[in-house]
C-alpha cells in the first residue's frame, strides 16, 4: 500500500513550532501556536493547577484504574455547569449528556462522528458550515468522518472585524437543517466575536432555518476573563430551545495543553420525550467513544474536576484566568501603542478591539515571511499572532520589525 501513499504537507502550526525551536537566534519570538506564556516567555503552570495536582498526588488511595467510558463523572457534571450555568433548565430537565474527551479536538471529532452516523441518515445532503477563516484543524476533522465542509463569511478584511451581513446571508441561503459550527468566544484565528445583539440575529436565522448549532468552546474565561460572559452565546441558544452540541476544551483555560482534558455535550430540545432522547443519544455516544479511545485519559481530567468542584480552588482559578487575560490585554495595548508611536502605516485599533488569544493583524503572507527571515519572528501565514508570545521585553522589538515590513 505504501507505494500509493502521497507525501502529505506538514501541519502548519506544529511545523511552525518545530522551525521556531530549530532557530538559534537569541532574538527569536514565537507568536505561532496558541499557548499561553508568562512575561518571561515561558509556559505557565497555573498556581491552582499546581495546588490541585499536589492534593491529588498526596491521596494514598490514588490509583491508575480505567475511567468509565464516558469519563470521570465529577468532571463531566461540573463541566456541564461551567458551560451551561448551574441553573440551566437543560441540566435540571435531564436534557444534557456529556462525555469526557481527548481535549477539544476529540470533542469536535466525537460530535462530527455522531452527526455523520445519525444526522446524515435523516438529512443526507447535510454539510457542516465553518467560518471563513476557522481553526486550521476543523476542516480535516470533519472530512475525516466523511462529512462535507462548507464555509460562511466571517472576517471582513476591510473593517478587520466581523462580516455580520455576509454571515447572516450565508446562513439564510444554506439549505435548511444545515450544521453550523460556531466559536463560542475568542474566535480562532481572528479574535473577533459577535456582540450579543449579533448573536441574537444569528440565532434568529438559525432557528427559522432549523439549522443545527455545533459550538466549539476552546477559550472560556480567556476572552473577557468572566466565565459566564464567555459562555453567553451557548446559554442563549439553549434558552431558545435549540437541540445542539458543544465541544469544550480545558487546554487553554487550565494551561493543560498536553493533558488532553475536554468534554463533549449533547443538549436535546425541550420536549416530553427529551429525557428518553438524551438517554438514547448517550448510549450511542458511548459506543463511538469505546470503539475509538475506549475511555479517556484521567490525569488532567482529575485536576480539572478537583478545581471545578471545590469553591475555594474555583475562585483561585478565576484569579489565574484574570491574570492570563489581563496580561494579554496589556500586550494588546502595548503593541498598538508602539505601532502608533512609530507611525506605522495603516490603522491598529483592531489589535485592541480583538479578543482572546489571537490577533489577526492584517499582515500578508509576504510580510509574515519577511518577519521570519529577517527578524526571527514566527507567526502563521495568515498573519495571526498569538498575543501571549508578546512580553514587556520583546513587544518593542516586534513592533519595530512589523513597522519595517509594512513600510517595505
Ligand atoms: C492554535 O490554533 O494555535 C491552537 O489551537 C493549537 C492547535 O492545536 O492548533
Amino acid at each position: 500500500v505504501a507505494s500509493i501513499v502521497p507525501q502529505a504537507p506538514e501541519d502548519p502550526l506544529f511545523g511552525l513550532m518545530a522551525a521556531y525551536k530549530a532557530d538559534t537566534s537569541p532574538q527569536k519570538v514565537d507568536l505561532g501556536i496558541g499557548a499561553y506564556r508568562g512575561d518571561d516567555a515561558k509556559p505557565w503552570v497555573l498556581p491552582v493547577v499546581k495546588k490541585a495536582d499536589d492534593l491529588i498526588r498526596s491521596d494514598p488511595e490514588l490509583n491508575h484504574e480505567y475511567a468509565p467510558i464516558a469519563g470521570l463523572a465529577p468532571l463531566t457534571s461540573a463541566s456541564q455547569k461551567l458551560m451551561l450555568g448551574g441553573d440551566s433548565p437543560a441540566i435540571k430537565e435531564n436534557r444534557v449528556t456529556s462525555l469526557q474527551t481527548v481535549s477539544g479536538t476529540g470533542a469536535v471529532h466525537l460530535g462530527a462522528l455522531f452527526l455523520s452516523k445519525f444526522y446524515r441518515t435523516v438529512y443526507p445532503s447535510t454539510a457542516i458550515y465553518v467560518s471563513n477563516p476557522t481553526w486550521a484543524n476543523h476542516a480535516q476533522i470533519i472530512t475525516n468522518v466523511h462529512l462535507p465542509v462548507a464555509t460562511y463569511p466571517y472576517w471582513s478584511p476591510k473593517t478587520r472585524g466581523l462580516d455580520i451581513d455576509g454571515m447572516l446571508s450565508a446562513l439564510e441561503s444554506a439549505p435548511a437543517r444545515s450544521v453550523i459550527l460556531l466559536h463560542v468566544c475568542a474566535h480562532n484565528p481572528t479574535g473577533v466575536d459577535p456582540t450579543q445583539e449579533q448573536w441574537k440575529q444569528i440565532a434568529e436565522v438559525m432557528k427559522r432555518k432549523a439549522h443545527f448549532p455545533f459550538f466549539d468552546c476552546a477559550y472560556q474565561g480567556f476572552a473577557s476573563g468572566d466565565l459566564a460572559r464567555d459562555a453567553w452565546a451557548v446559554r442563549y441558544f439553549v434558552d431558545l430551545g435549540f437541540e445542539l452540541v458543544i465541544a469544550q476544551s480545558f487546554a487553554k483555560n487550565f494551561g493543560l495543553y498536553g493533558q488532553r482534558a475536554g468534554a463533549f455535550h449533547y443538549v436535546s430540545a425541550p420536549a416530553a420525550e427529551a429525557q428518553d432522547t438524551t438517554k438514547r443519544v448517550a448510549s450511542q455516544l458511548a459506543i463511538l467513544q469505546r470503539s475509538e479511545i475506549s475511555n479517556p485519559p484521567i490525569y488532567g481530567a482529575r485536576i480539572v474536576a478537583k478545581v471545578l468542584n471545590d469553591p475555594g480552588l474555583f475562585a483561585e482559578w478565576e484569579e489565574n484566568l484574570r491574570e492570563m487575560s489581563g496580561r494579554i490585554i496589556s500586550m494588546r495595548n502595548a503593541l498598538r501603542g508602539k505601532l502608533e508611536e512609530l507611525g506605522t502605516p495603516g490603522t491598529w485599533n483592531h489589535v485592541t478591539d480583538q479578543i482572546g488569544m489571537f490577533s489577526f493583524t492584517g499582515l500578508n503572507e509576504k510580510q509574515v515571511g519577511l518577519l521570519r527571515s529577517e527578524a526571527h519572528i514566527y507567526m502563521t501565514k495568515n498573519g495571526r499572532i498569538s498575543m501571549a508570545g508578546l512580553n514587556t521585553k520583546n513587544v518593542e522589538y516586534v513592533a519595530r520589525a512589523i513597522d519595517k515590513v509594512v513600510r517595505a
